[in-house]
């Protein structure tokens, strides 16, 4: 799949087959995130790969839109130092840059993902043993995306983007 192709087909899915992810491609979307530039190459993310059943159940209560995750193949929990200390915005982009890098990865092999927002912080830390300090800003789920909701194969959803002529202004505003 070419990275535009990736970039225009991909879409969150929240519904999987059930069937499990190769610890192989759990590895190569792995290695998409940490392969990703950074501010300063700080690299300041830690991923936290969970495939157990009940494990996933049970991070599915780390916020209200996190359900998702119980029904994963697996899901990449993201770990980070000093999330909200520096002064700009470089160490949430490196996050969202990692993250993206890894559902594209994920996509050009036909695993489908979806972000969860941890609201619950400390649920999730305690269900994965992360130390103080550390910040959990969001998960991602991963896995085959259910035939009835999978985006190569169903037509497109309500939800779509915005028209070009509705985002961009050239040379001035
Ligand atoms: C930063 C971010 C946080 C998100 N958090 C959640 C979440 O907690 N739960 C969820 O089901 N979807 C979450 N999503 C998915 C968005 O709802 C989804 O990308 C958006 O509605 C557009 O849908 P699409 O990706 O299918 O085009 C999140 C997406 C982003 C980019």
């Amino acid at each position: 799949m070419e990275v535009y192709e990736a970039i225009r087909s991909n879409r969150s899915i929240r519904r999987f087959t059930g069937d499990p992810v190769t610890r192989d491609d759990i590895e190569h979307i792995a290695h998409a995130g940490r392969l990703s530039g950074s501010a300063k190459n700080k690299q300041p993310w830690q991923f936290i790969l969970v495939t157990q059943r009940d494990t996933l159940q049970a991070l599915s209560a780390g916020g209200p839109w996190c359900a998702h995750l119980a029904g994963a193949a697996f899901a990449v929990v993201m770990v980070v130092e000093d999330l909200h200390t520096p002064r700009t915005l470089t160490t949430p982009f490196d996050l969202g840059r990692a993250s993206q890098n890894m559902i594209l990865a994920a996509w050009e092999r036909g695993i489908a993902s979806c972000m969860a927002t941890i609201y619950e912080p400390d649920t999730v830390r305690d269900i994965l043993n992360i130390p103080a300090g550390m910040d959990i800003p969001w998960a991602i789920s991963f896995g085959y995306p259910h035939p009835d909701v999978d985006p190569r194969t169903r037509p497109p959803r309500a939800g779509g983007r915005l028209a070009l002529d509705q985002v961009i202004h050239w040379e001035t505003w």
